[in-house]
């Protein structure tokens, strides 16, 4: 294993921020992972997956650690599911595809993330109506300190909207190492979220299978998303909020078209994307497509930051600052970074 020095780390994510580590190493197994461990000793270490969920903002003065754990392997079957375990280093989307190639279903409205498997559970990954814990059985975690491999059930793992204990209560503790997934034999199609349905009828579907509801999907985000490889971005920088149902009511007879979804327990789920592009810097109306030198909000969907080229973390921060005083000045609502900031 090699550990090597002052690494650019701008091919190591998405948002394309050239920064420096001082130490850089990748692991393939637990037993690199402990190895690296007693390198490290105290200093500070960031494990990446695919960077697809980070903003750099400085040059990182310890360890990055790539995680590079392979493999996709069938566990077992029963009646309803078939089990299948995944490396937390392979990419989300090959893994989607492997999956929908055998006729295994759940994953297909999950296609095009960014990222690798072992970020989905980190922070339950969501689209088009469907999150990871859906099709979550449990994983494999690293205990940094203590060099012990822990098993999690969706229970442990406390999911919430892009949230689980792995970004709270243990966040820095554990290295996520494989996935278990039940996947269904027979499908359970989601087609009724935004504009799924609207898609499959263009592309002239009769018959419904995951492969088209996959395509579908990534019709609709390859239209509204940057491509990373072509222009930096993370994703949604934000989370959409969660305000009272009252607050709600206020800001809708204030702002008729604001889009909001009340969800399970009485609390409606703003877009932030709509609160973004209703409102702007104090010399344009909206944010959306927004640029100050290589840094702005994206054209087709203003809850995404981009760098247009040689950016710095620090000024998509900023950026990202002057964006949540303006939505906190005019809705009063604040927003939530979902991007990790190092
Ligand atoms: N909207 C606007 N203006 C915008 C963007 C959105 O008015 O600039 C409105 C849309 O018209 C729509 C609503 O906001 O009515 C929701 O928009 P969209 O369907 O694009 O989804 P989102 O809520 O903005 C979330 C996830 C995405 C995921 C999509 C689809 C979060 C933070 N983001 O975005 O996830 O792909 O739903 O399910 O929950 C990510 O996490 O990185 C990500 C891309």
């Amino acid at each position: 294993m090699q550990i090597q020095e002052n690494i650019p780390l701008r091919q190591y994510n998405t948002f394309g921020i050239e920064v420096c580590a001082k130490y850089f190493a990748g692991f393939s197994d637990a037993d690199e992972l402990a190895w690296l461990t007693e390198q490290a000793g105290r200093d500070e270490v960031i494990v990446l997956g695919g960077g697809s969920n980070v903003l750099f903002t400085q040059n990182i003065n310890g360890w990055v650690w790539k995680n590079n754990i392979m493999g996709i392997e069938e566990l077992g079957e029963d009646h309803s599911f078939v089990y299948v375990k995944a490396g937390a280093g392979e990419n989300w989307h090959r893994f989607v595809q492997y999956a929908i190639s055998r006729n295994w279903a759940g994953l297909e409205n999950l296609s095009l993330i960014p990222g690798n498997v072992g970020a989905a559970p980190m922070q339950n990954i969501g689209a088009y109506g469907v999150e990871l814990k859906e099709v979550f059985n449990s994983l494999e975690a690293f205990h940094l300190r203590e060099k012990k491999i822990h098993t999690f059930t969706a229970g442990d793992c406390n999911f919430g909207y892009r949230e689980s204990v792995f970004k709270k209560e243990l966040k820095g503790q554990y290295v996520i190492l494989n996935v278990n997934f039940c996947l269904r034999k027979q499908p359970v199609f989601h087609t009724a979220y935004g504009a799924i349905q609207q898609e499959l009828d263009k592309m002239n579907i009769n018959s419904l299978s995951i492969h088209a509801v996959s395509q579908a999907v990534i019709n609709i985000r390859s239209s509204k998303l940057p491509d990373p490889s072509v222009t930096g971005n993370a994703g949604s920088f934000f989370k959409n909020p969660l305000v009272s149902k009252e607050q709600y009511a206020g800001l809708k007879e204030k702002y008729p078209s604001i889009v909001g979804y009340e969800n399970a327990d009485g609390m409606v789920k703003l877009a932030a994307g709509w609160l973004i592009e209703h409102s702007g810097p104090a010399e344009a109306v909206s944010w959306k497509g927004y640029r100050k030198g290589a840094a702005g909000v994206h054209a087709k969907q203003a809850l995404v930051l981009v760098n247009y080229g040689g950016a710095t973390g620090s000024e998509i921060y900023d950026l990202s600052e002057q964006v949540l005083e303006s939505v906190q000045a005019k809705f009063g609502v604040t927003l939530e970074r979902e991007v990790n900031i190092y």
